[in-house]
């Protein structure tokens, strides 16, 4: 289902332009939402924008003044976050349900990606989920949905949004992935490989476009996610923890200094760094051994 909403602050926002500048401005066309994107304010689409890391970039970049596209599942959770945001930061959100994990929710997002009258300029696929139990306990179907958000809707999406992006010759994707994809651990692990090898491989591709593409890969954070999985998270330690905040603004400094993969905090920094160069068949222990101390599980 798409069910699109503005929520109307009733104040002109002054153009942003924060983290690239603003050189172009929308295709002129004689309607009054056209005549906003014509003053060159900054767009951006967030995935599951309504919890956690989604919802702290909408907040964060509301702050900036961009004007958001927010899409979800739950239009009432939806509904609700617009109308905040336009409250306390005097932005225009839209509305957009989608479930990722169909081709339907899926289409209906390139559509508004692709739509020329009202561009994108930042795009997050950041919407995700992880399933409960180690590989062969999970329901295929539930290995198979998280595989169509994770991937298919990432491909898609980017595929939608870059040729606008390329042609007003500015932009940026953030793909959230995860540190689970340094570590061999199932489905959720290799999905999350999956995201940043395909940003740094895309990134290469657009050298000289003014196009940007970030892998954010955030280390345990306090969101809904755990607790919609029915993850236990009882022993992970409380240093271990980051806030939505934190990731976010380390991702929107990495992305403003143009780099292609950012892990925010210094220990998942230096975790990643010891992942990238460990022998696999260590690091397979490591890890397994990990998820039982923290019973992710
Ligand atoms: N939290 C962590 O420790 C952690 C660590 C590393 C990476 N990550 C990654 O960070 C991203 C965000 O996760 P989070 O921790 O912020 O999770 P969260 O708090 O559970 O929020 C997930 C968001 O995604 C939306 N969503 C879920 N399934 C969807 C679907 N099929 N179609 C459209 N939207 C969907 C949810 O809204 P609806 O339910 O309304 O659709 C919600 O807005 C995910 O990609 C996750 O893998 C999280």
């Amino acid at each position: 289902m798409l069910l699109i909403r503005i929520s109307s602050p009733g104040r002109v926002l002054p153009p942003v332009g924060r983290y690239w500048p603003i050189r172009g401005v929308a295709l002129g066309v004689g309607q009054a939402v056209a005549s906003r994107y014509r003053r060159g304010m900054t767009t951006a689409l967030i995935t599951g924008a309504t919890a956690g890391i989604g919802a702290a970039f909408a907040r964060r970049l509301a702050r900036s003044g961009y004007r958001l596209v927010l899409v979800a599942r739950d239009t009432e959770r939806l509904e609700r976050a617009s109308a905040e945001l336009g409250a306390r930061y005097g932005i225009e959100a839209e509305v957009l349900t989608a479930d990722l994990a169909t081709d339907e929710g899926i289409a209906s997002v390139e559509a508004r990606l692709a739509d020329a009258e009202r561009p994108v300029d930042l795009l997050v696929n950041n919407a995700g989920f992880g399933n409960k139990g180690a590989f062969g306990t999970v329901p295929l179907q539930g290995e198979l949905d998280m595989l169509k958000v994770h991937i298919e809707a990432i491909l898609r999406l980017t595929t939608a949004a870059l040729p606008g992006m390329r042609e007003r010759g500015r932009g940026a994707i953030i793909n959230v992935a995860s540190v689970a994809a340094f570590l061999p651990r199932g489905t959720y692990g290799a999905s999350k490989a999956w995201v940043v090898s395909f940003t740094q491989g895309v990134l290469r591709d657009l050298g000289g476009t003014g196009v940007r593409m970030l892998a954010l890969c955030p280390g345990f954070t306090r969101t809904e996610f755990h607790q919609r999985a029915g993850m236990g998270t009882g022993n992970i330690p409380s240093w271990a923890w980051l806030s939505s905040e934190r990731v976010v603004d380390e991702a929107m400094r990495d992305l403003a200094r143009g780099k292609s993969l950012s892990v925010p905090g210094k220990r998942y920094k230096a975790a990643v760094a010891i992942a990238r160069v460990l022998p696999s068949g260590k690091l397979g222990g490591i890890s397994s051994k990990a998820a039982r101390t923290y019973r992710t599980n």
